[in-house]
């Protein structure tokens, strides 16, 4: 008799979870970066972004919402890995959204995907201007190259007289050497010269000898950030371009706050425009990298990946929150449009509605020593709400 009302209580139970999971809804999101190949080391930087806010953030969803997230290697720049990656996340995995992505060829791989499976595409990283306008199921909570080098440019023509370039040979590359030429010349500056290197494993040594044969005021370099930017800074420190009156400018990517510490020396004075650094000391960004050193350990440090990750899941977020956690993908892309955040540990954030790529703050920053160690030190703000510039000079009239 006892082991038989047990057994009814169990059942019981069971059928009342049961019912319960029938009202529970798992939102899937296809998470794919790159944790091998060219920069492999930068994927944690944006995963651990992600399982921070999921941590920080639970009893902030629908009762009885879920997330899920499930990981992909794309293996560095690969669009055809990416696209077949998407492929099985969509059709297989029936992912309800995709997210992350570093680089810019595997976003554009995914792009008619997205589109094809209306499957919303939030992308962390990639930073070539066209990439929004491949999908209306992009939207973008990083960066774009312009953003940066076309400011860095205006600013860089009124301080250095003349600057040669060095970008990696793809898409981000050609933005930030178009971006910055098309400023400084607009300024009256002159550009000495512009040279496209390799984007997997060039030897640096050879252009750094032909940009320090040019005799430039600065070198404006733009690679991806993580070990092609600390193999940069290695040359350049080592060809001895500092002391031959050259100064080096470029994007964030190139001071990339991960590697401030294996960069040494050669990193001290180099000046760049970007959205964020992990020494910033706006409240939002202080208590982002406090929380993460917590979670983390204390010698470990966010990236600008990571400032992606984590405000793409903040909007992410908020799209569930609205459709009190039924995402239906039209309605997403609409929330998506509307999003704001006035405290980014960034700074005020917000999507362009028209173009649905980010709206945010422009920082000139120079590597100094804080407390010992190597920081990337906001001294101006360029621009408080800046927009992709390209788009915005591109526009219909
Ligand atoms: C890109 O491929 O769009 C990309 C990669 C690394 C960066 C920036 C942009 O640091």
């Amino acid at each position: 008799m006892k082991t038989r009302s047990l057994l009814a209580l169990t059942a019981a139970l069971g059928l009342a979870l049961g019912a319960g999971s029938a009202f529970a809804q798992t939102i899937k999101i296809g998470f794919i970066t790159s944790y091998s190949g060219l920069n492999g080391n930068l994927g944690p930087y944006m995963e651990r972004a992600v399982r921070l806010y999921m941590k920080q953030h639970e009893k902030d969803l629908p009762p009885g919402v879920k997330i899920e997230i499930l990981v992909r290697d794309d293996t560095g720049p690969n669009p055809d890995k990416a696209k077949q990656l998407a492929q099985e996340l969509i059709v297989r995995d029936k992912v309800n959204l995709l997210a992350g992505v570093i680089f810019t060829p595997n976003a554009l791989a995914i792009a008619p995907l997205a589109t094809e499976a209306k499957v919303p595409f939030i992308i962390m990283n990639a930073g070539t201007a066209v990439i929004t306008t491949r999908s209306p199921y992009i939207a973008r909570f990083s960066f774009t190259l312009w953003q940066s080098c076309y400011p860095l440019g205006q600013w860089a023509a009124k301080r250095f007289k003349r600057a040669y370039t060095m970008v990696s040979d793809f898409g981000p590359g050609h933005d930030c050497e178009d971006a910055f030429v098309r400023a400084t010349k607009e300024a009256g500056g002159e550009v000495a010269g512009s040279v496209r290197v390799p984007l997997v494993n060039p030897d640096f040594a050879p252009y750094m000898q032909r940009v320090k044969d040019a005799k430039p005021n600065a070198l404006m370099v733009f690679v991806p950030a993580g070990k092609t930017a600390l193999a940069v800074m290695k040359n350049f420190g080592d060809l001895g371009m500092d002391k031959a009156g050259v100064k080096l400018i470029g994007p964030g990517d190139i001071t990339t706050d991960e590697e401030l510490p294996n960069m040494g020396e050669a990193a001290l004075g180099v000046l760049t425009v970007h959205h964020y650094s992990a020494a910033a000391t706006r409240p939002a960004n202080k208590a982002f990298v406090a929380a993460w050193k917590k979670e983390y350990g204390a010698n470990e440090t966010p990236n600008f990946l990571s400032a992606g990750s984590w405000d793409g899941m903040d909007a992410i977020y908020y799209v569930i929150r609205e459709q009190k956690g039924k995402l239906e993908p039209d309605r997403t892309m609409e929330l998506l449009k509307k999003y704001k955040n006035p405290n980014s540990p960034r700074g005020p954030i917000s999507i362009d509605p028209e173009t649905r790529d980010i709206v945010q703050p422009e920082y000139l920053r120079e590597v100094r020593r804080v407390g010992g160690a190597l920081a990337n030190v906001e001294i101006e703000t360029l621009g408080a709400a800046v927009k992709d510039p390209w788009k915005e000079l591109n526009k219909k009239k």
